[in-house]
């Protein structure tokens, strides 16, 4: 399993399928625990991601780690991945194309890691993976899709400058490792949104 990660770890680090690896200076794949539980889901590197190879090791990242410490998680229990593998130029969002271009890559971190349920982080993940968006009005939910449960949430970089939505982050986080729980154990848990496709 860590091997098949390795391999698409590999493949990141060298692929030029699209425009963004012509300004990019490292590519940026997931980083975490294979037994992972959760996979959580950004949009894209930033500057320090970039110049790192990391993915959430800026202030967004900062952020995460804050709210995952108040659920009682590190880091190292979880997977930390984007929608596009490398940085946008001056951070903006990630085009259709390129994200459609880069989606083979999330599809192979989740079907080798095989997550209990996906953390959507933001407007980003949730219009790239569920085709959503308004994700403030939808955050705390815990969806579910072709056999799949995802739970939704705030991106960490919006909470940078408003206090009040670093409180829902962590909020959020608190719910979701409580649904992990009930999933762990076996318990029926509450699905807010049913997708049918
Ligand atoms: N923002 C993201 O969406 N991803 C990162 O890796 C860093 C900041
Ligand atoms: Fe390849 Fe994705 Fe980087 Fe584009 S963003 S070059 S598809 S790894």
């Amino acid at each position: 399993m860590e091997k098949k990660l390795e391999k698409m770890k590999q493949q990141v680090i060298e692929c030029t399928k699209c425009e963004l690896s012509q300004t990019r200076n490292n590519s940026v794949a997931g980083k975490g625990n294979f037994k992972a539980d959760v996979i959580f889901v950004g949009e894209a590197p930033g500057k320090n991601e970039d110049l790192k190879g990391e993915p959430f090791i800026g202030i967004a990242g900062k952020k995460l780690s804050i709210a995952l410490e108040s659920a009682g998680i590190t880091r190292e229990e979880v997977y930390i991945t984007n929608i596009v593998k490398c940085r946008p130029p001056k951070n903006r969002v990630p085009t259709p194309i390129e994200r459609e271009t880069c989606q083979n890559y999330l599809k192979k971190e989740i079907e080798i890691i095989e997550p209990k349920i996906i953390c959507i982080l933001g407007n980003t993940a949730f219009s790239s993976l569920l085709d959503g968006k308004e994700i403030t009005k939808f955050r705390g939910k815990v969806v579910s899709k072709n056999n799949q449960l995802y739970f939704l949430t705030v991106h960490p970089a919006a909470t940078i400058y408003n206090q009040k939505l670093i409180s829902v982050l962590k909020k959020d986080m608190k719910k979701l490792f409580r649904v992990i729980k009930e999933l762990k154990d076996k318990k029926k848990i509450k699905i807010d949104i049913e997708y049918t496709s």
